[in-house]
């Protein structure tokens, strides 16, 4: 693996300074004097009509950054990334999440290591599809008879995040009876809550790790499974015994992992176990096996629609040069922000309900991925990395965040994400809520692009001290994301437009995307406290200061 491109070294590293330097917001002048600055930023990505032009760039800016992802290698490791090779170094791995949305028959056929990447992936799809269809009509049955009615995903991070995300996105496809439900927390109460109400005869559980060593994972499925067999006994399911017992999980857990031999250890039969890859991060596996609640709950044909979106989008950044690529100028225009312009963090605000979990699902796949202090050959990085992503969706966050993001004294570059069409058209007293919805995604951009000033203010009446509260800077930058409707091959397409901005912005910074050390040492700790928290004295002398008062405030409150 050759040593990553310093970006500071390069000649469009300087010139981006030199128009930092001289750069003077104005997007209502830019606005004024140019009308065709809409046409010239609005790019089309597949479904999704991307509005760039509210952002803080113009000609020579965006042509240097452009010529920034062509001096450090953007395409070029793309490319590689597409074909194979390792580029995760720290792990020395492919990096090949891109091949899980490859339809059938592409040709030249991948083979990566020796492996028919196509043949396996569709193989494994195939088996996740006539799985999906035997447990949606019926023919899949818990182990007194009854049809399934609640299938319940067990993981977390890139486990749960996706599914949970993409189930709450496409409800509305839901068309089996059949819900989904997502229990990632080692908090007891998440999966206390979650099965509450669920009747076990009818529940089948999924217990999706890409390592099968989750503490939290297998800790959940071990009481999920107790829950399981205590409900089947109390109801006269099942007989308390090991033979029961046994069938009961092979009728109620199902697993998603790559490491089958540890899915077979935990006695799921390895005949109702989905594998994926070493080569697909955790945070990238929500179009592999991980997604095999989504194809239970909303069908297999919803999944192929889904991973459709994202193909479509991975051929536009294969095919598309930089300079009209939207995932790399959206990953340009973010370097811009964060090393240019200061910016810290990056809101993603969807004015659809039905997203809601998307911030969420985002925090990860950019954090994890780009929250690294070193390069890809072990050097420090030259710059600022990974901002921070948050968000909720519009209209909530009008009402709680949003005057930091007006009036605020920190540059927080947002995304708006919005569609045409509701997925539940209801008016009210004749009127189009959806309509008034999107008359609210408008006016912020437009109240955050351009503002409102003092002579403004002060023309509608308004005196004193009053007229600063009430001024508005403006030049704060947004994107516009319009698509259609919230379709599944939208959903993929958004997912992969962020996954491949998140890709250039790592690239441009020189750091692998695919690794995660960072969460290591906290989960080594965890269970070396775990003793300490039953009381273990030796375990409690080794802690250092702070934690052992902390373990004696435990130790004195625990009323169990
Ligand atoms: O703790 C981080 C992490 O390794 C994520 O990268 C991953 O998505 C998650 O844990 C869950 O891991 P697994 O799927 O192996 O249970």
């Amino acid at each position: 693996m050759s040593a990553p491109i310093d970006p500071t070294s390069t000649t469009a590293w300087a010139e981006l300074d030199a128009l930092r330097s001289a750069l003077q917001p104005d997007l209502r002048g830019w606005f004024a004097d140019d009308p065709q600055r809409v046409d010239r930023f609005t790019k089309q990505l597949v479904d999704l009509h991307v509005d760039l032009s509210k952002n803080l760039v113009d000609d020579e800016i965006l042509a240097a950054l452009v010529r920034l992802a062509e001096q450090t290698g953007v395409a070029e490791r793309y490319a590689r990334m597409l074909a194979g090779d390792h580029i995760n170094t720290t792990e020395d791995r492919a990096v090949l999440h891109t091949a899980l949305r490859r339809p059938v028959g592409i040709s030249p056929e991948l083979v990566v290591d020796g492996q028919h990447i196509d043949t396996d992936v569709h193989g494994v799809l195939d088996a996740l599809s006539a799985f999906a269809d035997k447990v949606r009509s019926g023919d899949w049955r818990g182990v007194s008879g009854k049809r399934v009615t609640h299938v319940v995903n067990i993981g977390i991070g890139g486990s749960d995040l996706g599914p949970v995300m993409i189930f709450e996105a496409l409800k509305p496809y839901a068309d089996a009876g059949i819900e989904a439900r997502f229990v990632s927390n080692i908090d007891p109460t998440d999966i206390a809550q979650k099965t509450a109400d669920l009747d076990p005869e009818t529940t089948l559980f999924i217990v999706a790790s890409k390592t099968f060593t989750t503490l939290e994972t297998l800790t959940n499925a071990r009481l999920a499974r107790d829950w399981l067999w205590a409900g089947l006994i109390a109801a006269g399911a099942i007989e308390d015994a090991d033979a029961a017992k046994t069938d009961a999980v092979a009728h109620h857990f199902v697993a998603v992992s790559t490491a089958l031999d540890k899915v077979a250890a935990f006695g799921i039969d390895p005949a109702n176990a989905f594998g994926f890859w070493d080569w697909v991060g955790g945070r990238y596996s929500v179009d592999s096996a991980i997604g095999l609640s989504l194809a239970i709950a909303l069908g297999p044909d919803v999944f192929d629609e889904l991973l459709a979106g994202f193909h479509a989008v991975d051929e536009h950044v294969r095919t598309t040069p930089l300079a009209e690529n939207v995932p790399v100028l959206m990953g340009l225009f973010n370097v811009w922000y964060n090393n240019f312009l200061g910016a810290q963090s990056h809101a993603v605000l969807p004015y659809a309900q039905q997203l809601h979990r998307f911030p969420a699902y985002l925090q990860q796949l950019t954090m994890e991925s780009n929250g690294k202090s070193v390069r890809w050959d072990g050097t420090p990085v030259t710059t600022d990395t990974g901002e921070v992503f948050w968000g909720e969706p519009g209209t909530n966050g009008q009402h709680a965040f949003y005057q930091l993001i007006h009036q605020g004294t920190r540059l927080i570059p947002a995304d708006f994400i919005a569609f045409a069409n509701p997925a539940y058209p209801l008016s009210d007293d004749g009127r189009d809520v959806h309509g008034l919805f999107l008359a609210n995604f408008l006016a912020q951009t437009k109240a955050l692009a351009f503002g409102k000033t003092a002579e403004e203010v002060e023309a509608e009446g308004t005196t004193g001290a009053l007229v600063a509260a009430r001024t508005f800077s403006g030049n704060r930058p947004t994107t516009s994301i319009f698509a259609p409707a919230l379709t599944p091959s939208v959903l993929g397409q958004l997912i992969a437009l962020y996954e491949h901005i998140t890709f250039t912005q790592g690239t441009i910074w020189g750091i692998n995307s695919f690794d995660q050390w960072g969460v290591e040492l906290g989960k080594q700790l965890a269970l070396r406290i775990a003793p300490a928290i039953e009381g273990d004295a030796d375990a409690v002398a080794t802690q250092d200061a702070s934690t052992r008062a902390l373990l004696e405030y435990y130790a004195q409150h625990r009323t169990r």
